[in-house]
């Protein structure tokens, strides 16, 4: 199977770019970081604090993750429950940065990352995936752009879906969630030795997609 490892700090667009190329190629795009949302999601639903590893580790084992494909779109479930809208909320942002730094919850998903990746084609994302999910990718990106501009993206995303948000107080999030992804002690956020680093800050979805897909071809 072609396996292509995509992973940067938060809205540098990698789910964007991603989608399109899997759509292209005609291979599963995989969106890991729905699932450690979906696990925040989860410890939310239960009341319970997601910084808090004995308190997450108390309800892991009921949480179920699975993920389908619906009109070629991802969709996460939890326990068969579509929460797919609920993971984009912001407070789900915070939440999965706080999960995904507890080994049991990295554990939990690496299993079920790593059998999609075997038995597709599939182009995956995430902060890990180069590094330490699928260490023999044939290809691998890392994919960033300054925390101004990925913050203005995001702006834009959220505003154009009538959720409220100041631009500072994102800026401070993405800040916060690029620290906490790269100082963590399991899987932190960073480049694989033999990842191709691309900084899109100055290019748009066109100009970003024909960048990957033109490495991906040179690869295979
Ligand atoms: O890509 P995203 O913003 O949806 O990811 C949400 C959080 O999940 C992010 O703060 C880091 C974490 N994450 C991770 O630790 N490892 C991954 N492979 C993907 C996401």
């Amino acid at each position: 199977m072609i396996n292509v490892a995509i992973d940067g700090p938060s809205g540098a667009g990698k789910s964007t770019i991603a989608r399109k190329i899997a759509a292209a190629l005609g291979y599963v795009y995989v969106d890991t970081g729905a699932m450690y949302r979906a696990i925040g999601v989860h410890v939310m639903r239960n009341g319970l604090h997601t910084d808090n590893r004995e308190e997450v580790c108390s309800v892991l084992d009921n949480a179920i993750i699975t993920i389908g494909y619906v009109d070629g779109e991802q969709h996460v479930f939890l326990n068969d429950d579509d929460v797919s809208t609920d993971i984009r909320l912001p407070a789900a942002s915070m939440a999965a940065s706080n999960v995904s730094a507890i080994p049991e919850v990295r554990q939990h998903l690496f299993n079920l990352q790593q059998d999609i990746a075997k038995n597709n084609n599939c182009i995956m994302d995430g902060r890990d995936i180069g590094t330490v999910v699928l260490p023999n990718a044939q290809v691998k990106i890392f994919l960033t752009a300054s925390a101004e501009v990925r913050t203005k993206r995001r702006y834009d995303e959220l505003k154009a879906k009538g959720t409220p948000v100041d631009f500072d107080v994102l800026l401070a999030e993405i800040q916060q969630r690029d620290y906490n992804d790269s100082h963590r002690d399991v899987a932190p956020l960073k480049q694989a030795e033999d990842a191709i680093l691309l900084d899109c800050s100055e290019m748009d979805i066109e100009q970003t997609s024909a960048a990957i897909l033109r490495i991906i071809g040179e690869k295979i």
